[in-house]
């Protein structure tokens, strides 16, 4: 019974002092019943100031990884345990060490959607919505490599006007699950809706959409807007359906599906916190050096 089951829930963060954190594409169950919703960045900012003694992070692995980086004090838990970012798992911490021996000169951009032990092989990191901030911020004589999200990467440089060497790694659900085809006939159907894409898409949707933003962008953008075609993940759309439904939300794709973000359910968390499952820990000298990579990135925000 979802009900009883969410009481529980709820009763446990009362009595465990825990918060739940949630990512946009979590099952819409999880987005309701989170204490924060939002996107990569938010969630780091809101992990690192809480004073919780758990934070519950329903996300992918990466995510939670980061909350127990910036917030030592917090238990981390990642309800499900499998929860990972095939992103995140194409680029080694070897492979990039590898790199920077042949290239010392040259400053890594990493985007969050990596493993910890990446980003402490990084100069700075940056997440979907401050990528071209963080390009702006690098001098102009210095060479940048843009780990490990191609798309991202080539965007943000453009947007910068920065040359960027790109990491050929990419979002399996963004880069292979929308076609220009797609693009093509919702336009011809929707010729009034807006489209936005998120930046991790290929560039031939990004090219064509009418604006590139992160998952948060997005739901800000829904507040305004009451016709939209979005290209990220279904789980968004949905949500945002729910929301506003007096407007017209409508996927790119209804098959974007991201499977690690599903993996969430009401009983893991529920598991999650009564058995203090799955405890999400970094070795603290890789957090120490992935530490220094997110708080520059939160430094030229702040
Ligand atoms: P956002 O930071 O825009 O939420 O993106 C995270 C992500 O994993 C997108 O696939
Ligand atoms: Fe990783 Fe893509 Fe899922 Fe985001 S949508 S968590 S980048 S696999």
């Amino acid at each position: 019974m979802p009900k009883a089951i969410i009481d529980e829930i709820k009763t446990l963060c009362q009595e465990k002092n825990a918060i739940i954190l949630a990512h946009n594409y979590q099952p819409t169950e999880i987005i309701v019943l989170a204490d924060i919703l939002g996107d990569s960045l938010q969630l780091s900012i809101e992990a690192a100031r809480s004073e919780a003694e758990i934070i519950v992070f329903c996300g992918v692995r990466f995510m939670a990884e980061t909350a127990a980086i910036l917030n030592t004090k917090a238990k981390v838990l990642l309800p499900a345990e499998t929860a990972g970012c095939p992103m995140a798992d194409m680029i080694t911490a070897e492979q990039l060490r590898e790199y920077r021996r042949q290239h010392p000169d040259t400053v890594v951009v990493c985007y969050v959607n990596s493993t910890a032990e990446v980003k402490a092989e990084s100069d700075i990191c940056c997440t979907s919505s401050n990528a071209v901030k963080v390009l702006l911020s690098i001098p102009e004589d210095k060479r940048i490599l843009f780990v490990p999200d191609q798309n991202l990467g080539r965007w943000a440089g453009r947007q910068a006007g920065r040359e960027v060497e790109l990491w050929n790694g990419y979002c399996p659900v963004h880069h292979w699950g929308f076609t220009s085809l797609q693009v093509k006939n919702l336009r011809k159907k929707y010729p009034e809706h807006r489209l936005l894409a998120h930046p991790e898409c290929d560039e031939d949707i990004v090219d064509n959409a009418d604006a590139v933003m992160s998952t948060s962008g997005m739901v800000a953008e829904a507040e305004t807007h009451d016709k939209l075609i979005i290209a990220t993940e279904k789980g968004l759309t949905d949500y945002l359906s729910k929301l506003h439904p007096e407007k017209s939300i409508i996927p790119l794709s209804p098959r974007a599906i991201c499977r690690n973000m599903k993996k969430t359910t009401l009983h893991n968390v529920l598991d999650a916190l009564r058995y203090e499952q799955h405890h999400i820990t970094v070795e603290p000298e890789i957090a120490a050096g992935a530490k220094k990579s997110l708080q520059r990135m939160m430094e030229l925000i702040s």
